[in-house]
């Protein structure tokens, strides 16, 4: 690109970065998270496809049009955004959100739990990004919002793979960012805390249980499924989500509820005195 064309695409793009008429694609908006991003979006003017696996079984959202897509099969991922593009023109504005946790240490994940794991959280998203990017970027316009979480910045004992696939997410999505600024288009991250959703009905627990690890996975499990019921509204991760698509200078990251603070610490706090913070989090000893 040369300085000059890259001029224009930085002007149309401060120009643009209003919501109204976007075409905007959410992942998994059956239920939770996505369902609100979505919600929220289109009422504040997007055209918003919202995505489940079987669209015809979810709840309608209202303004939201909803698409069957399965983020780990290419052939329904690429036929999603075809038929979204032919009938709403180029996607301008993505969140990458569809994503489900997996109980169990380390031990006890088999290589198939953690690659099905990676293959929705991680390799799903790639799917997804890599069917709208060559559009956006010869389009000179776009923002990806990936809903990776505090675990994408902190370890998760008993939560390794769900973790592993939010850390990969994090790198993915700031390596991106800095590959494809020069066209117009961004990458960013919002990282929910504890929020009240079906997570905890739609995770999967490791079908191997070892004795070993039973008490303190229990331990964990119980706080995880408190934690959750307990959690933030979703609204608040999809006023996160419509910040990161409108800000004029977005944030690389966007951490919500108590997310802000856990960012803090981990970025702050000795890495020695985090780990024995963590430690008694975690009642681990
Ligand atoms: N809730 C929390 O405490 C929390 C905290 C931090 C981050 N997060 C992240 O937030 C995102 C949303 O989770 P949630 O809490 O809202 O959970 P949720 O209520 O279980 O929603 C998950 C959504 O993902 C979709 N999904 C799952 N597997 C899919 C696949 N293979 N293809 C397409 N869609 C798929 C589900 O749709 P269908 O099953 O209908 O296809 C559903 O709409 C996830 O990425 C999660 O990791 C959640």
């Amino acid at each position: 690109m040369n300085p000059a064309e890259s001029n224009q695409t930085t002007a149309s793009w401060h120009m643009n970065t209003s919501l109204a008429n976007k075409t905007t694609l959410v992942t998994g908006v059956s239920s939770g998270i996505g369902r609100e991003i979505a919600e929220y979006l289109a009422e504040r003017g997007a055209r918003v496809f919202g995505t489940a696996r079987n669209a015809q079984s979810a709840t309608p959202i209202r303004g939201v049009e909803l698409v069957s897509l399965d983020v780990t099969v290419d052939a329904s991922v690429s036929a999603a955004v075809q038929s979204i593009v032919q009938k709403a023109g180029p996607i301008h504005f993505v969140v990458n959100n569809a994503g489900y946790g997996l109980m169990g240490a380390l031990e006890e994940t088999s290589l198939d739990e953690a690659r099905q794991q990676m293959e929705t959280n991680f390799f799903g998203v790639l799917r997804v990004t890599n069917a709208v990017l060559p559009e956006m970027r010869k389009g000179g316009f776009g923002r990806f919002v990936n809903i990776s979480s505090v675990v994408g910045f902190l370890p998760s004992p008993y939560m390794g793979m769900y973790a592993a696939s939010k850390h990969a997410l994090e790198a993915y999505t700031e390596t991106l960012d800095h590959e494809v600024r020069r066209f117009g288009v961004r990458a960013l991250l919002v990282e929910p805390s504890f929020t009240k959703s079906k997570i905890n009905h739609s995770g999967k627990d490791a079908e191997i249980a070892l004795k070993e690890y039973a008490v303190y996975r229990m331990r964990m499990k119980q706080a995880v499924e408190e934690g959750v019921e307990n959690g933030d509204d979703p609204r608040i991760v999809a006023e996160a989500v419509y910040q990161a698509l409108t800000a004029q200078s977005p944030r690389l990251r966007y951490p919500v509820g108590n997310g802000v603070l856990l960012s803090r610490m981990r970025r702050f706090i000795p890495a020695g005195l985090f780990d024995k913070i963590s430690r008694k989090l975690f009642k681990l000893d």
